[in-house]
């Protein structure tokens, strides 16, 4: 199916967040777990940066999207959490910019990303814990499945769904396994927002939430 990828915008705070009423649907996840390949791999193209060292993505990376004849959405690439050699300085960083994005008002979801070999990190289901009481629509997936040899996968993906307590969707960015049921997970989330009141058809705009005050501009 033809996927069309484009950046928008880094965003630094708030006032950088769409306002465009698209769904949008953010990737969340430790550093290193593979959030822009996965980002890369879903629309086939190499739009956002990766690295084998972590710490790469430092902003929220916005990248409108569409499939077939599904509407547009937004894919958001988030930092990564767990950074060790950022130092505190980088790990507040995270923490700021994720809490302004999820407690921004606006109707979004997001996909925790958990890698498929380490299943129950403590820092990973405290994002779960943390994401399930602060974003209306929540899915996980396990990334870099083809690093387990076959024998290992239903072992590995029943502890993930055992410690989660919710299904977990085995992906791929390198092989390319589950992006199929990714992208449909992704339509279902995006569909699936709260009709009231961001759904409305009507011009009016004191039907939208209200906006985050850009206190500033982005810094970089
Ligand atoms: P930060 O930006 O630091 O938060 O990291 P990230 O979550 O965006 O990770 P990124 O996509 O940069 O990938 C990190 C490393 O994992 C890179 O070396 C990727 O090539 C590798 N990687 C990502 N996805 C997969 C996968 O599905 N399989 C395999 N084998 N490697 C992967
Ligand atoms: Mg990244």
């Amino acid at each position: 199916m033809k996927v069309t990828a484009e950046f928008v915008t880094s965003a630094a705070d708030a006032s950088g967040f769409p306002s465009d009423d698209l769904p949008e649907i953010a990737l969340v996840g430790r550093s290193n777990v593979g959030k822009s390949s996965l980002i890369n791999a879903l629309v086939a193209q190499r739009i956002a940066r990766t690295s084998a060292a972590p710490g790469k993505t430092r902003l929220a990376n916005l990248y409108r999207v569409s499939r077939g004849n599904a509407g547009p959405l937004y894919l958001v690439d988030l930092p990564g959490y767990g950074y060790a050699r950022g130092g505190h300085q980088s790990a507040r960083e995270f923490k700021d910019l994720t809490r302004a994005y999820f407690e921004n008002g606006r109707d979004v979801s997001a996909l925790l990303l958990v890698d498929a070999r380490h299943p129950g990190l403590e820092n990973d289901t405290a994002a779960w814990n943390w994401l399930q009481q602060t974003v209306a629509q929540t899915a996980i997936v396990a990334t870099k499945i083809d690093k387990l040899p076959r024998g290992q996968r239903i072992r590995a993906m029943r502890e993930l769904e055992s410690v989660f307590e919710d299904s977990v969707l085995p992906v791929s960015a390198v092989t390319g396994e589950g992006l199929e049921n990714l992208w449909n997970l992704i339509e279902r989330l995006a569909n699936s927002r709260n009709p009231q009141p961001r759904r409305s058809r009507s011009s009016n705009s004191s039907s939208l939430p209200p906006k985050a005050t850009a206190a500033r501009p982005p810094t970089k």
